[in-house]
């Protein structure tokens, strides 16, 4: 089968990581080919941060739980299975994963959320297709405004927070996540 087909079908999720480093070559030939994206008018306008550090990484997945469990309680009808596992202290949103990879835009760019994310895809298919497992972490969101991670990691004031992604080798096999049907709405012939 043509193995682009076969890497986009057969990526998953992956939360369960070996302690293994991830060499530096790898880490930035996948924030290259990342980079490599679709972008707006090729701005160009993303920018990569890179965690290795499991201490740090525990520091920052605590802090955004704290957060990120604020905001549910606070809603009309918080979801229980969030609170759950935000709660839970031994859930690290990372999964002890040995890479975070953190993505950024600067001002220039002029769809930073398809940007980021267009090139959160190709990180994690090239990945993949290299046997990392990888993960996008919504929970990392609150990163993004907390001042101690961005002084941490030298984030420029003017850098929006895109996305946040896992990197590692898997522990174990992960089953592959079925799909429903395609929607299609329209067809005009
Ligand atoms: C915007 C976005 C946010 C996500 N946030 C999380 C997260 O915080 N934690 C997590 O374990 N998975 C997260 N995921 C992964 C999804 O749960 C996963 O892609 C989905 O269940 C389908 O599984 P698959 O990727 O294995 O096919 C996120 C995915 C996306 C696109």
């Amino acid at each position: 089968m043509n193995q682009v087909i076969e890497n986009i079908n057969t990526r998953v999720s992956v939360r369960d990581y070996k302690d293994e480093k991830v060499s530096d070559e790898v880490i930035n030939e996948l924030l290259k080919l990342g980079f490599r994206a679709p972008n707006a008018m090729n701005r160009q306008s993303l920018a990569f941060a890179v965690v290795e550090n499991k201490e740090k990484a525990k520091e920052y997945s605590d802090r955004a739980k704290t957060f990120r469990l604020d905001v549910e309680k606070m809603k009309i009808k918080p979801n229980e299975r969030v609170i759950n596992m935000l709660s839970n202290e031994d859930y690290n949103i990372f999964f002890n994963s040995p890479v975070q990879i953190f993505i950024f835009s600067s001002p220039k760019g002029i769809a930073p959320i398809e940007d980021g994310s267009l090139a959160a895809e190709n990180i994690m298919l090239a990945a993949h297709s290299m046997g990392y497992g990888t993960c996008f972490v919504g929970f990392a969101q609150s990163l993004g405004q907390d001042p101690l991670f961005r002084k941490d990691m030298d984030i420029p004031e003017d850098h929006s927070y895109i996305a946040a992604l896992t990197l590692g080798r898997p522990a174990k096999d992960t089953p592959i996540k079925s799909r429903k049907d395609v929607n299609i709405l329209g067809w005009i012939r």
